[in-house]
């Protein structure tokens, strides 16, 4: 198995190619799915990266030309590096426009998943909603529409099932966050036809894995975590602490990738969505689309570690 640091797509692709030229059986489909961690959606059998991204705060910038510049900078990272899902709301202010801004000032955003939500009462408006959506994004069609924390889900799922019958849209699903409504959600994981469903999971807000994730491989649900540092948070707890022994052994570089590993790890999760509004934070986070998943013992060791700090 080749190691990878960072490093450019191409770059990475082109070391591939070459290299089963070398030896055209060095490296099936599956090792390369391996090496950039990728991870199968149930409901189609497509592979998706396991390290997306959202939007909220951090993209919700305004109208400031410097800190766009930045945004379509933070995204060419995460393009490079082999990232697909970004996952954004009307409710997360001006990051809608600033996706669309920042995907039109780069090149590589072939491999984009968009993700977006409807968020609103009525359901008049959800149809205003997404038609804005795809203005913003310039996207003719999404891959990913959800009701954004179950809001009026009952009118959205009509509108989106719709949608989607049409081919007018890939995926529909359902998000909630802070472990807020998680029996609600069950009950409508279990009574629709959902591709998706989002909602928190990381190292400390493990609530999900009692009956929301194994739910979802029953029900065949791609399942996004959301707040994978539960908002940066995490990050307070292990400031200039060296990481532990495991990490080295399982090739963790630093405190984003552990955090983000250990999420990607369990085989229930489809993908999980860091946001950043920092270069370097970006470069970090995309560490987790590379080496290997920790196996189910080695989860428990690093959760185990990071709590005993
Ligand atoms: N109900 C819903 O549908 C719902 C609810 C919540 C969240 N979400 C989605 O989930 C996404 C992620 O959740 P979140 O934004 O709440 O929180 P998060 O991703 O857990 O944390 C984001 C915070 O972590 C910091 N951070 C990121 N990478 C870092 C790194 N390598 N080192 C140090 N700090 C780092 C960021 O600060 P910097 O900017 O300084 O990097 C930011 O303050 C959202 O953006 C949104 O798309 C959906």
């Amino acid at each position: 198995m080749i190691k990878v640091k960072l490093m450019n797509r191409r770059f990475f692709l082109k070391t591939l190619f070459v290299s089963s030229i070398i030896s055209p059986f060095l490296y099936s489909k599956d090792e390369i799915r391996n090496e950039l961690l990728l991870k199968k959606i149930p409901a189609s059998g497509e592979y998706i990266s396991s390290i997306g991204m959202g939007t909220w705060l951090t993209f919700d910038i305004g109208y400031n030309t410097k800190e766009l510049k930045k945004r379509a900078e933070i995204l060419n990272i995460f393009f490079n590096s082999g990232g697909q899902m970004i996952d954004s709301s009307p409710m997360y202010g001006t990051s809608e426009r600033i996706i669309g801004k920042s995907l039109s000032l780069i090149n590589n955003q072939q491999k984009l998943f968009s993700a977006t939500k409807v968020w609103t009462p009525n359901k008049w408006h959800g149809v205003k909603q997404l038609e804005n959506s795809k203005k913003y994004w310039k996207l003719k069609k999404f891959d990913l529409l959800q009701v954004h924390n179950l809001v009026n889900y009952e009118e959205h799922l009509e509108t989106l099932m719709k949608l989607k019958k049409k081919r007018l849209l890939k995926y529909i699903g359902v998000t909630t966050s802070h472990g807020s409504r998680h029996s609600k959600l069950e009950l409508i994981m279990k009574k629709y036809d959902l591709d998706f469903v989002q909602f928190t999971y990381n190292i400390v807000d493990r609530e999900a894995e009692n009956f929301l994730l194994p739910l979802a491989r029953e029900r065949n649900i791609a399942v996004i975590a959301n707040r994978p540092f539960q908002g940066g948070r995490l990050f307070n707890s292990v400031k200039n602490k060296k990481l532990p022994s495991i990490a080295y052994d399982l090739g963790i570089k630093n405190w984003a990738d552990y955090f983000l590993k250990f999420i990607t790890g369990h085989p229930n999760i489809t993908c999980a969505i860091p946001a950043t509004s920092q270069i370097e934070h970006m470069q970090e986070n995309m560490q987790a689309l590379y080496g290997r998943f920790p196996s189910e013992r080695e989860r428990k060791i690093l959760k185990q570690k990071f709590l005993k700090i």
